[in-house]
């Protein structure tokens, strides 16, 4: 897996320092809120599970799985699906999602507006790494880890086909790695 590695953007350490200081930033806002954080599966997993002890106040935890790119690296089609919908009733609670990366921003813009129609009493977005010159949206990210450049990253819980995601750190792959998936890939539709 490191073998696959071209270069390293945030290092262990980086990443700890952003999400503390993102954790400090939350904890401060949400004092006296009925904090919810909603993780969007998979890939802001690793971020949520340290971010949640960054936090020191009160809050509630709870997931939702929407549909990825699979093995691509870009959302051709620009549709998203609930995979997974939340456990818990939102309506009064102050949402904050919680997301690896806001790239077009398609995804947290189509999750907003169907959490909207439950009534909570605000939604914010905690994204760790933004995408920004990528927007096709109007979103923007109440907390936001680092802006990244518009390259494609793995590692802390994001994915290439599903792999990388245990990765510690983040990076960015060899070229030939995409190249090898999309010639098997090609090959396999034969
Ligand atoms: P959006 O709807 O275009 O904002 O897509 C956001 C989602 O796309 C993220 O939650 C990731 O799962 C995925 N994504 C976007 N860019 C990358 C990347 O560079 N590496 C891995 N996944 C990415
Ligand atoms: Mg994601």
């Amino acid at each position: 897996m490191y073998k696959d590695i071209e270069k390293t953007y945030y290092t262990e350490e980086a990443l700890k320092a952003i999400v503390k200081r993102l954790g400090a930033e939350i904890s401060e806002d949400y004092k006296d809120k009925n904090l919810l954080l909603v993780s969007i599966l998979k890939g802001s997993v690793v971020f949520m599970a340290d971010l949640m002890r960054e936090i020191t106040v009160p809050c509630e935890i709870d997931f939702m799985c929407v549909s990825s790119y699979g093995n691509k690296t870009e959302n051709t089609s620009g549709t998203v699906r609930i995979l997974k919908d939340l456990d818990s009733d939102i309506a009064g609670k102050d949402i904050l999602l919680v997301e690896d990366i806001l790239d077009s921003g398609r995804t947290l813009s189509y999750v907003i507006s169907v959490l909207k129609t439950r009534n909570p009493r605000s939604i914010r977005i905690c994204t760790l790494l933004d995408k920004a010159e990528r927007r096709t949206v109007d979103i923007k990210a109440d907390y936001r880890g680092t802006d990244v450049p518009d390259e494609f990253v793995v590692g802390y819980g994001l994915d290439f086909a599903e792999k990388y995601r245990n990765l510690p750190y983040i990076g960015v792959l060899k070229k030939e790695i995409y190249s090898e998936t999309k010639e098997r890939e090609s090959g396999e539709q034969e």
